[in-house]
Order: C-alpha cells, then sequence, then structure tokens
C-alpha cells in the first residue's frame, strides 16, 4: 500500500494499447475532416460547462464539472445535489492510496449520474502557507504526500471513464492579486516542490488533462507559459492530455495557442474563436499549432467516449459505490486525534453528555469557491451523536457562540420569478433555500439577453418571537419587503480585486425585524441584474436572502454553554471555521478562530475536565486552549456524513485513522511563510525549499502546535525494526512508453532516462500494536541526506504505508523509496549524489522512532534535458 505505482496505472494491457490505437486513428480521421474554424470551434467553451458537439465528425457535447470534493454538474444550488465528500486536506490525511483511488471511482460516478465527462480535480499546490485561502482544497505541504495521493485519485477517476486535471498547473498556492500574481521560485525550488506532485502524477496516472493556473511564473501567465506547458509538461514528461485554461485564465490569442494552450474556458466568449481564425489567416499561428491543441481535445473526447469510431478507455462503468457509505468512511479515516488523555473513545454507559457549538447543529461541510457542492442531507454532529448515543445517555445542545460572520441563507423553500422588460413574468423556478444562483443558463432556457430582475419569494414561520435577522447577500440593487412593507431599497456595492469575488465573498446587508412565533410573514427580494456580471462573457445571476432566528447576546450563549457543560459527564464542543474565513478568492488574515470560539472552549475547560474539542476546520487554527482539554479531534471540513462519522468515532466504532498532511502552527508568528500578498504585483518564494516541516525543522527556536504526520489512534504501537537496502543497484527499470504512443504522440525525453518512480531503495519497517484494540498506523519513512548534501533540508517523506494489526501482533511494511526522493535539481538536470543517507522510520516528522543508513553509490542515471524556461 505504499504507492500506487503497482504497475497497473500506467503498463497497458494488450486491449488498452489496441484501444489507444483506434483512438489515435479516430482522432486523426475526424481532425481531417474539419476546416479551420471547425478546428478553432473545439478549443473554446460553448458555455460555462462545455465544449461544443460537431454531428460532422460524430463528437459529442462534452462536459466538465467541479471539483474535489464532489461533482456538482452544471447548475451551483441545491437543487441539483451531489455527494459532499470530505474536504481534500482530509483524504490527504488518510495517507491512503486505496481510499483516494475508491473516492475517484466515486467521483466518477457522481460525473457519469451528471452527464459530466471531465472533473477539475484534484487541486494539488501546495500548502506553502496556512493562509492560503485554498488551503483546504489542496492536500498537504509536502510534494510527495500530494504526487502519491493525487495520482491514487486521478487513477481512480479514470478508471470510472472520466477525466481530469490535476490543477492549478503550477505555483498557485495563494489568492492574493491570483489572476495577475507573478510567482518567483528558483528552478530548484519549483522543481523539487512545487512542479513534484504535478510530475508525478502525469508521470504514474497519466491525466486525461491538466488546468492552468490564473497566475504567471517568471512573468508568463500559465496559460501562455511555453517552456512549461510544451517543454517541461509535453516534452519531457510525455503529458499527451489536454491543458484546460482556469475560468476566465486565457488572456491573449496568440501567446495561448503557442503556449500549449487546448481550451479556453468558459465561453462562449473567449480569446479564441474567431480571434484565433484570424491568427492563423494572417499568420501569427501556424495552422499545425492549431491542429495540435485540435487533436488534444478529439483525444479527450475520444478517451471519455463522445467520438464516434473511437472506443471509449473504459467501455463498461465499474461496479456501482454507495456515496453515502464512502463518504462516511472517508471521514472516520481523516478524522485526526491530535490530543487525548484516555477519554476516547467515550466509555458506555455515561450519564450524560452536553454538546456545544454552532457546527455542532449545522456541521460546517466544506469551504467556499468552487469546491463547493450540494448534499441532499447533512448530518450534523448533533443528529448523529442523537442517533447513536444510548438512550439513558442524556444529551443537551447549546450554541455557545457563533463563528459564522454572515447571515446563513433562509432555510425554507424560496420561488423565483425571472421578470423581463417592465416586470414581465418570463418564468417561474423554486429554489430549496434562499440562494439563488445561475450560471451560464437560466431555468427554462430563458435568455440571458431578455433577463432584467429576479424576484425570490418566501414564507417565513418564526420559530420564536423576537428580533430576527433578514440579509441581502449580493451585489447589485435589491428591494426586499415583509408583508408588503418595504425593509431595503438600494445598491450594494462589492469592494475587492477578485472579479470574481461579487460571486464567492458578496457583500450582505442585514434588516432586523421583531416576528412572533408560528406567525407567517411572506417575504420578497427583488434584485435588477447589473448591466454587467461579475465575469464578461457570460450570464451570471447570484444572490441570497438570508435569515436568522433570534439568538441570545454573545455573553448570555456563552454563560448557558458553559453551564450545561459544568453540568454534563462530558462536554463536547464543536467549533468551526466557515466557508467565508476558508474560501477561494480571499486568504486569510488570522488563523485564530472566528468570533468569540476560543473564550467558548476556554471557559468550558475550565469547569469540565472532561472536555473533547472537535475542531471542524479545513486549515490550520490556533487552537490556545489545547493543553488545557482532555481531547482534541480534528474533522476537517467532513462532508455530507459528518456527525455520522463523528458518533462513530466519539463512541470507538471507528478508530480515527488521520495523521497531519501539514505542520499546525501554535503561533501565527512562527509560520515559516506568512507573506502571501505580492509586492508589486509579484510574489518571491525566498523560502526557496524550506516550506513546512523542513523549514520548522531547521529553526529551534519556534516548535509548532502538531507536527506533519502526527495523529493517535485508540491504540499503541512500538517500532520494533526497520531494514533498508539498496533495490536497484546499477539502474532503475526504463520509464514505460506512453500509451497514446504514435506519430501524433511527442515520446517523452524521459524514456531515455530512468523512471523517477521506481524503488531505489527499500525500507522494510516492522510494528507492534502494543495496545488492547485493533489499530490501523501510518508508516511514514523520512530521507535524511545531511551527510551528503548539506543544502539539502533536514529530512524529507520518501515513502509511508498504512498497516492493520490486532492487540500484540507485529506486522511488517515494505516500503519502496524512489529514485526521486534522493535526487536533487542541479544545472545539469536531476542529479544524484552518492554517499550514506540517513532513513528513518515513525510517526511523524518529529517522532521518529528507528534509523538507519543507506549507502548509495555513485550510479548512471543520465540527467534529463533541461528546457529553457520562458
Ligand atoms: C477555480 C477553478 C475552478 C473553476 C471553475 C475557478 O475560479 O480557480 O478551480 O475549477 O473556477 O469553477
Amino acid at each position: 500500500m505504499g504507492s500506487i505505482d503497482d504497475g497497473s496505472t500506467r503498463r497497458n494491457t494488450g486491449t488498452e494499447e489496441n484501444g489507444d490505437a483506434a483512438r489515435e486513428r479516430a482522432v486523426e480521421a475526424a481532425l481531417g475532416k474539419l476546416d479551420l474554424t471547425a478546428k478553432v470551434a473545439l478549443l473554446a467553451g460553448a458555455d460555462m460547462w462545455s465544449l461544443p458537439a460537431n454531428a460532422d465528425i460524430g463528437l459529442g457535447r462534452l462536459v466538465m464539472s467541479d471539483g474535489p470534493v464532489g461533482v456538482r454538474g452544471e447548475q451551483w444550488t441545491a437543487d441539483d445535489p451531489s455527494i459532499a465528500i470530505p474536504s481534500p486536506t482530509a483524504l490527504a490525511a488518510t495517507w491512503d492510496l486505496d481510499l483516494a483511488r475508491r473516492i475517484g471511482g466515486l467521483l466518477a460516478q457522481e460525473a457519469r449520474r451528471k452527464g459530466a465527462h471531465v472533473v477539475l480535480a484534484p487541486t494539488v499546490n501546495l500548502h506553502r502557507s496556512p493562509r492560503g485561502g485554498r488551503h483546504f482544497e489542496a492536500y498537504s505541504e509536502d510534494p510527495h504526500l500530494t504526487g502519491e495521493i493525487g495520482a491514487a485519485l486521478v487513477a481512480g477517476v479514470q478508471e470510472g471513464g472520466v477525466a481530469t486535471t490535476p490543477k492549478h498547473w503550477v505555483a498557485n498556492d495563494s489568492e492574493t492579486e491570483r489572476y495577475t500574481v507573478d510567482v518567483r521560485a528558483d528552478r530548484r525550488t519549483l522543481r523539487e516542490l512545487y512542479l513534484a506532485p504535478f510530475e508525478a502524477i502525469v508521470r504514474k496516472a497519466r491525466p486525461w488533462g491538466l488546468m492552468a493556473a490564473y497566475n504567471q511564473v517568471d512573468g508568463h501567465s500559465m496559460s501562455e507559459h511555453d517552456a512549461l506547458n510544451n517543454g517541461v509538461l509535453r516534452e519531457e514528461w510525455g503529458f499527451d492530455g489536454f491543458l484546460v485554461s482556469d475560468w476566465t485564465g486565457a488572456r491573449d490569442t496568440v501567446r495561448s495557442a503557442l503556449g500549449g494552450l487546448d481550451v479556453a474556458m468558459p465561453g462562449p466568449v473567449t480569446v479564441y474563436g474567431e480571434r484565433l481564425v484570424a491568427a492563423v489567416r494572417d499568420g501569427r499561428v501556424p495552422e499545425q499549432a492549431v491542429d495540435e491543441l485540435a487533436r488534444r481535445v478529439l483525444r479527450l473526447a475520444a478517451r471519455v467516449g463522445l467520438l464516434a469510431g473511437a472506443p471509449a478507455a473504459v467501455p463498461v462503468p465499474p461496479a456501482p459505490v454507495d456515496g453515502e457509505a464512502l463518504a462516511r468512511e472517508i471521514a472516520a479515516r481523516s478524522f485526526t486525534l491530535l490530543r487525548n488523555d484516555g477519554i476516547l473513545p467515550l466509555r458506555p454507559g455515561l450519564g450524560s453528555v452536553a454538546l456545544v457549538g454552532a457546527a455542532a447543529a449545522e456541521a460546517r461541510i466544506g469551504g467556499g469557491g468552487s469546491a463547493q457542492v450540494f448534499p441532499t442531507r447533512v448530518v450534523s454532529p448533533l443528529d448523529g451523536l442523537r442517533a447513536a448515543l444510548p438512550a439513558a445517555t442524556a444529551l443537551s445542545y447549546t450554541l455557545g457562540a457563533e463563528p459564522r460572520t454572515h447571515v446563513p441563507p433562509f432555510a425554507g423553500g424560496l420561488s423565483a420569478e425571472l421578470l423581463g422588460a417592465d416586470g414581465a413574468l418570463l418564468t417561474t423556478a423554486t429554489l430549496p433555500d434562499g440562494t439563488v444562483r445561475w450560471l451560464g443558463q437560466l431555468p427554462d432556457g430563458v435568455g440571458f439577453d431578455v433577463l432584467r430582475a429576479v424576484k425570490a419569494v418566501g414564507t417565513l414561520t418564526p420559530r420564536s418571537t423576537g428580533r430576527h435577522r433578514l440579509a441581502i447577500r449580493g451585489a447589485g440593487r435589491f428591494v426586499l419587503t415583509a408583508d408588503g412593507a418595504q425593509l431595503f431599497d438600494g445598491v450594494l456595492e462589492f469592494e475587492g480585486n477578485d472579479p470574481a469575488g461579487a460571486f464567492l465573498n458578496p457583500p450582505e446587508l442585514v434588516v432586523e425585524l421583531e416576528l412572533e412565533a408560528g406567525r407567517p410573514v411572506e417575504v420578497t427580494l427583488r434584485h435588477t441584474l447589473p448591466e454587467a456580471s461579475a465575469f464578461a462573457g457570460f450570464g451570471l445571476v447570484s444572490f441570497a436572502l438570508g435569515h436568522a432566528e433570534p439568538v441570545g447576546t454573545a455573553d448570555e450563549l456563552i454563560d448557558e454553554a458553559v453551564v450545561a457543560a459544568a453540568a454534563a459527564d462530558v462536554a463536547v464542543v464543536v467549533v468551526a471555521t466557515t466557508e467565508e474565513v476558508e474560501s477561494e478568492g480571499v486568504d486569510r488574515d488570522s488563523l485564530a478562530l472566528p468570533g468569540r470560539q476560543d473564550e467558548l472552549v476556554a471557559r468550558i475547560a475550565a469547569v469540565n475536565p472532561r472536555t473533547v474539542v472537535v475542531v471542524n476546520a479545513g486549515a490550520p487554527v490556533l487552537m490556545p486552549w489545547r493543553d488545557r482539554v482532555a481531547a482534541v479531534l480534528l474533522t476537517w471540513f467532513p462532508g455530507q456524513e459528518a456527525g455520522a462519522a463523528l458518533a462513530d468515532v466519539l463512541l470507538g466504532a471507528c478508530e480515527p485513522g488521520g495523521r497531519l498532511p501539514t505542520t499546525w502552527p501554535a503561533e501565527e508568528e512562527d509560520c515559516p511563510v506568512w507573506e502571501v500578498a505580492p509586492t508589486e504585483g509579484r510574489l518571491d518564494y525566498t523560502e526557496g525549499l524550506f516550506v513546512g516541516y523542513p523549514a520548522w525543522q531547521r529553526r529551534a527556536a519556534a516548535q509548532p502546535a502538531y507536527w506533519f504526520g502526527h495523529g493517535l489512534g485508540y491504540t499503541e504501537w512500538a517500532y520494533e525494526g526497520l531494514d533498508v537496502h539498496l533495490t536497484a543497484p546499477g539502474a532503475a527499470p526504463a520509464l514505460a512508453a506512453p500509451a497514446a504512443a504514435s506519430a501524433a504522440v511527442p515520446a517523452p525525453v524521459a524514456a531515455a532516462g530512468e523512471d523517477p518512480y521506481a524503488a531505489l531503495a527499500r525500507a522494510v519497517v516492522r510494528v507492534r500494536n502494543t495496545g488492547a484494540r485493533a489499530g490501523r498506523e501510518v508508516v511514514q519513512v523520512y530521507l535524511a541526506p545531511d551527510g551528503v548534501d548539506p543544502s539539502r533540508p533536514d529530512r524529507r517523506l520518501a515513502g509511508f504505508a498504512v498497516l492493520e494489526a490486532e492487540p500484540g501482533q507485529v506486522a511488517e511494511v515494505r516500503i519502496d523509496l524512489p529514485l526521486r526522493a534522493f535526487q536533487t535539481w542541479g544545472d545539469a538536470g536531476w542529479e544524484l549524489r552518492p554517499g550514506g543517507y540517513g532513513v528513518e522510520a515513525g510517526r511523524s516528522a518529529a517522532d521518529r522512532r528507528l534509523s538507519g543508513v543507506l549507502d548509495v553509490p555513485a550510479l548512471d542515471v543520465p540527467a534529463l534535458d533541461v528546457p529553457a524556461q520562458g
């Protein structure tokens, strides 16, 4: 289980080879029938999510959909529900490649169900700084762990016959000025850190697509980066899939076409289309370049079964997966027990549990932005514990402290009237909650050109008497009424520099209103569409009606929770971030929990020593109270089965299986990389290779709260033996030829060299389960090259494996250490220095229980060509 590279993702069977050849023939035949305009039409979105069909060549409409935590489909609302799995940080916390592959299978199944052919995932940028707004959406601070999990997920999706686009290629590790930021990192840093997960995925899992990032690298936009797109990705690594722009990320017709960008999304207005036709006609872009781009789009269509005469790569979908059960399994496997004085698992026969926290009643299942999906149900911690606790255990619930800075969407159904000129009714639609969001398409085929306004109407039946809050979220002109009385008539302005910000993080206006329990009120919110939508070129309607019942003052809420917690045998406090705190489009200002949640935990811990804190966050938060509570359980953004999995873990039906994929700081000022704002448009990665645990380990002064790799289970482990030996003295096996090798597909330069992921060495680790219950352990192997090359970080993860053992049982795992783990990027390309390498096995980057030395002789590993950069 140490690597997905069992050969099955790379080696083709004879039938697959035949399939590749047949697909290439069909692609060439189709291409030969297209004139320039028809070829160019393949290269740009017809709308928000799809590429156009072409009946003349038997090409179907090709649909793409976000994203990493489920497949949203072509709608962006709760009326097209999806299975919502835990955040990518949670998936990485499982360190479980089989599970990642099964998740890929589920994403493929969801994609097929929704008619999508490409899943816009996984996000394999690195956790350079915990402030990155999309931290929750990426896997890890470590390139090896990121690459392994990413490759397993891609393999799983593609085994289901659906394409992926690992993203965002490359160096999109934070959000500030994300459309334009020019990232500068030295060659070695780029190669060893930021390119590394992409390289592993491309070489091992052979993705059918990749998404170019918005940002620039070395002054070249990634949608135009010839040296990285055509040079490194295609010629050196042998990538034969399609490269799609991030949404609105293609800026220049000629530079994109020559820079290897196959598809500009979304459409219909893009830098391609007529502009590309003109560029070919006047000689700025050779037609062969367009042929190359079109060929790759047709190859994609062939692989997913949309091109007549081409056999789909996976003609029969794999056996169905139970999505809800898998979402629950992933969640429990990902939950990371950071601290436990023995209180967990909770003993049977508890008299009472006090459950506290806004997220206990309403789980935060995901972060904000394009990674959002809308499940049919969410099991909250309150629901999960209520169902799992025995009837004899009393369960109380108090809110304690509110982390949300915004009023949540109105929870009841709404109807929406779509209005044309002079208020004429064009059509009506029903909405499952207060969110109105249509991108690219309107209900009943209404055209954006005729839509002038949308009026949402709903009936609010108050649960309690008092001051309710109604909210408008969105940018533009709004009129809000309650039982005919006008509460607001005005314009909400979006202030910010992210063009998608008005959609991702819109402004909010709150109105308070005295209402009586049980007396229904009709609420209407009318939105007049602005002249131009947030994303030029395609239609967008996005606003929400919010509603919140009256609650006590912040002091009253905390007091009430403290009283309940003091009276209970055990207090379980769920603290959380929100989808606004962790979101695409913005970086975080602070790692502190929002609102007064820290104070809530501290006060509860002071009155009940049996306090368990459940941290519902996708990325690091500060936990100043962590040493004063009995247990800290990190549940990430746990997806739709949040509460069911939480009950499984708290009550001991499942062991928390997670290990941190990223080091969690104790204090903000200790973070190795804090600055994410560019200076005059440039963001310099001056820390070089020292990101994550290597950075923490070179500074003795500041210790993190919890190290990369840390996580407790419900049993104990003794590390009893480590043997390490070279597996390939002389040379590693040659890289397999690309599956689709043909005249049309360039052979990778690397085929002349070595497979960097072949095992150079093998570590055999023996561990004993010394506890009283069966358990699962993640054995981590670090390579410490200090004696060979002092310029390298003290250690880096080189391999890992998951094992299971019964009490008293000894388990042995063989963990292959790839050639690449020993290599560094030098002037001549990848280099391997001979010498004595430290090899360490343990439970985290700091808890290394066994060590040995591996003597690596001088090996004849030819360096790869180094393509010129930009
Ligand atoms: C995000 C991508 C996403 C795309 C489509 C962009 O803003 O950066 O990750 O796939 O939107 O939603």
